[in-house]
């Protein structure tokens, strides 16, 4: 069976590394180099407890992709010989007034009730833990399983490991789907006809411009996120630190990325002033250590929104096409479970989790 999968962003290099397991023929379609665009732009956090506003589908899907990241990353180190820097850091979602700690509160009951380990500390407790937090941190809940990879690093061993498991990689700009009596059978490659019994759109934020892959742009947008790196001696913190949409994710070796903004501003990859102030004030205000870091390097993603910030998970419009795309702000937290997922469609086994709510045709 030949499979095509649009995009060599993280969603779609990992699902050919699962497909190709499957002893699939499979070709993996990109403008650029696999995972150019929002895959090396993200910080890389596996942190659905600092994402989530409350239980649901979203919830579980994360948390069944953390879950898979342990094995998921030794497994792709040994095959391809780059070390992804999966790092147990920890996070902390951080707040300044009293108001942000009863929210907090309220967010660490509805998780501990869901099962999920999850701690409310004073400011105390926090600047115990990590001494270089904000002294104004009045408290924080404390997420001990949501840990970290280094995206970068995550995408070399993704596309080694996939080549090394067969997958061909191909550079080029795809006009459109192919399709035969209401049926898609690949792709329009530069204008070279792709045959294929099964195409995977996997193109981000550029799926809703795919013709024939009838993903309404309404539906499906790019958001900018505008980042920075900083670097210092030593690493200031060991944990992830968030504040609203404001994070700090400590690399191991000093190297800090600072997030973020979401911005629905077209396809525009521009950082700007304003973002770049906005980024580097929440990132000094949660650790006022790194008002002396140096920058290093600054950059912007854009993410695959969705109107209900749901994947869009399942079968396309038609027969012989699949959509793993919207994954708005987890594609990184949520690559190997969507990778699972899509290879047990593939195989036409039961998906180990309810697809429906990620139904791709579901905004009608
Ligand atoms: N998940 C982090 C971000 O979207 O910026």
């Amino acid at each position: 069976m030949k499979v095509v999968i649009v995009g060599g962003g993280v969603m779609g290099t990992a699902i050919a590394c699962e497909l190709a397991q499957s002893k699939l023929d499979v070709t993996v379609l990109e403008r650029s180099i696999p995972g150019a665009e929002a895959s090396t732009a993200a910080a890389g956090m596996l942190a659905p407890q600092l994402e989530a506003q409350a239980p649901g589908p979203m919830l579980e899907l994360s948390m069944r992709s953390r879950g898979l990241y342990p094995s998921w990353a030794k497994t792709l180190a040994a095959e391809s010989g780059v070390d992804v820097a999966y790092l147990e850091s920890g996070a902390l979602q951080l707040g300044y007034s009293d108001a942000h700690a009863h929210e907090l509160e309220a967010t660490v009951a509805w998780q501990q009730a869901a099962g999920l380990r999850a701690s409310l500390l004073t400011g105390a407790e926090v600047r115990a833990l990590e001494p270089n937090a904000a002294p104004e941190i009045e408290a924080a809940a404390h997420f001990p399983d949501d840990h970290q990879v280094d995206p970068k690093k995550l995408m070399q061993a993704l596309s080694l490991a996939a080549a090394k498991r067969g997958v061909t990689f191909k550079t080029g700009y795809v006009r459109g789907l192919l399709q035969t009596s209401g049926k898609v059978d690949g792709v329009d490659l530069d204008g070279e006809a792709l045959k294929a019994d099964l195409t995977i759109v996997a193109a981000g934020s550029w799926s809703s411009l795919i013709p024939g892959a009838a993903i309404d742009p309404k539906h499906l947008k790019p958001a900018r996120g505008q980042m920075v790196e900083l670097v210092l001696r030593l690493p200031p913190v060991k944990h992830i630190l968030k504040a609203g949409l404001g994070y700090v994710v400590p690399r191991a070796d000093g190297h800090v990325i600072c997030g973020t903004t979401v911005e629905l501003a077209g396809y525009d990859k521009r950082v700007t002033a304003e973002g770049l102030s906005t980024v580097l004030a929440q990132a000094t205000r949660a650790c006022p250590m790194l008002k002396d870091a140096t920058v290093e390097h600054f950059w912007a993603g854009l993410r695959p929104w969705t109107e209900d910030a749901l994947p869009m998970l399942g079968p396309g419009s038609q027969p012989g096409l699949l959509i793993a795309s919207g994954h708005y702000r987890n594609g990184i937290l949520l690559a190997p479970i969507t990778a699972k997922l899509v290879g047990q469609l593939v195989r036409g086994e039961r998906t180990s989790i309810d697809l429906a709510p990620f139904r791709p045709q579901r905004f009608g």
